[in-house]
């Protein structure tokens, strides 16, 4: 056995961190390529337990189906970076048998027959939206995708719907998402004392009320829906509010507020994000955009959104849109609880690993040329969810994992099954990080040349 530590890169802490802020990818692609498949990453602010970053599948596929208790843990407390906006009471910060419960509580209402009725509601928000695009228009495509996948969210976590409290929420929303939405704004995650509010001028304080404002919108729901219960609803707001434990407690008004923030936020821009690289990559590559149009042509009743889960390359392009910059760059980390070897070291309590979903993503055993997008990849071999993992994996896998794949297949289907659409510009967007995210460097813009197909009015939703 090598009982070597594992390698740690050599360059300054403060570089190193400059790095993974400015420069995520390429942080973690130089080290892969001077230390290998797993190397100590110095990507955080304070002293905290020794942190790895992993990309080698068989190990993490060890980790992340020994995550509950003996040798790893998912604790909550080590994502802190998202505090500030998520507060403590929620499925990302929780841990250990909290953390279990409130699973149990939350994923029901994303899985079988209710994910089948969010797919009505995508499609109608979805034709709502296209609706109102004008030939002349240019669209910009992340706020069109964002603002589809936060109502999404707002109708089926929520079960809000139209009207003031709606639109107040998904503009505020919007504005304290924008505040880290570019690598710069990502400093105020990074270095919390910009969180800190300095007066008028500082963005702690246009953060603080900001925060102020949807606080007070999401508890005013909460209450107004305490007072007025309704056991035949079935959003997940409503579950929540009549859930309990063993001893009869159920969750405060805190509590609920910190899990929607959570899932609004882990839910609607890592959705809109993959769905404006999918629209990206269909648009600047011919040959994709004949295939996917030419299955398209092949449903034969576009108004049920059933049809579009179907279709298999549809389904290629959205998993090699997921593989080719993955949304979440690394799984939340896993702590080593009793001593461990691992790709031949030896790892020791207390260490923190995270699997680096992008060098998954990359490696050339597993895809080859992994920077050519090519969703035939997808048709033609079987990987395993540890080679291939946007959502992640073991006890802290994706909750939203069915609902976002569902968006992407149901949103780009009902849109390019209708419209011609084509880029604006044709230069290359590449990857920027957005606050704990990979998002665009750019916007991508396009605009609609032409009607394909005329749609049956859908219900109005
Ligand atoms: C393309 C879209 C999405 C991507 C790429 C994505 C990716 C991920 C990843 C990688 C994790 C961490 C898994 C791990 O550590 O093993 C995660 C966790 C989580 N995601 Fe997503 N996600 C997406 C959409 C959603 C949606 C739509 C929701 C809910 C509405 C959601 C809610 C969550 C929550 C609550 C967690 C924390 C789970 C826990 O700690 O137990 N995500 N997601």
């Amino acid at each position: 056995m090598n009982h070597q530590t594992v390698p740690i890169p050599k360059s300054p802490t403060l570089l190193q961190i400059a790095q993974w802020i400015f420069n995520p990818l390429g942080y973690m692609k130089k080290n892969r390529t001077e230390y290998g498949d797993i190397f100590q990453a110095y990507v955080s602010w304070g002293k905290t337990n020794p942190l790895l970053m992993l990309s080698e599948p068989k190990a993490l596929q060890y980790i992340l189906t020994h995550d509950t208790g003996k040798e790893f843990t998912a604790p909550g407390e080590v994502n802190r970076i998202l505090e500030p906006l998520l507060g403590r009471q929620n499925l990302i910060l929780l841990s250990g048998n909290e953390h279990q419960r409130r699973r149990k509580l939350v994923t029901p209402p994303f899985h079988g027959e209710r994910l089948k009725a969010y797919g009505n509601i995508i499609q109608n928000i979805t034709q709502q939206v296209i609706d109102q695009w004008s030939t002349e228009a240019s669209i910009n495509v992340r706020e069109t995708m964002q603002k589809i996948t936060m109502r999404v969210i707002l109708q089926a976590v929520f079960g809000l719907h139209e009207g003031e409290r709606f639109d107040r929420l998904e503009r505020l929303l919007g504005q304290r998402l924008d505040m880290t939405g570019s690598p710069l704004g990502s400093l105020l995650l990074f270095l919390p004392f910009l969180q800190k509010n300095y007066g008028s001028w500082s963005p702690g304080d246009r953060l603080q009320k900001l925060a102020k404002e949807t606080d007070d919108l999401l508890f005013a729901e909460i209450e107004e829906r305490r007072k007025n219960p309704d056991p035949d609803r079935i959003d997940i707001l409503s579950l929540l509010l009549m859930a309990e434990d063993e001893e009869g407690n159920g969750l405060t008004d805190q509590d609920l507020r910190d899990e929607l923030m959570t899932l609004l936020v882990a839910g609607h821009e890592t959705t809109a994000t993959a769905l404006t690289w999918a629209l990206y990559w269909i648009h600047s590559l011919p040959e994709v955009k004949d295939k996917l149009l030419a299955e398209l042509d092949s449903v034969t009743d576009k108004t049920d959104s059933s049809q579009f889960l179907k279709l298999p390359y549809l389904g290629a392009v959205c998993n090699e849109t997921l593989r080719f910059y993955p949304v979440a760059m690394l799984t939340f980390p896993r702590q080593v609880e009793q001593p461990v070897e691992l790709c031949g070291y030896q790892l020791e309590p207390g260490m923190l690993i995270m699997g680096s979903i992008y060098l998954i993503h990359q490696r050339e055993d597993l895809y080859p040329q992994p920077e050519q997008f090519r969703p035939e990849r997808f048709l033609e071999r079987q990987f395993s969810p540890y080679e291939f993992m946007p959502f992640g994996g073991g006890v802290r896998r994706c909750v939203g994992a069915a609902l976002a794949q569902y968006e992407m297949k149901i949103v780009l289907g009902t849109m390019l099954s209708q419209l011609n659409l084509a880029l604006l510009n044709q230069r290359p967007v590449s990857p920027a990080r957005r606050g704990v995210t990979l998002g665009q460097s750019k916007s991508v813009w396009v605009k609609k040349v032409g009607v394909r197909s005329r749609s049956k009015s859908v219900a109005k939703v």
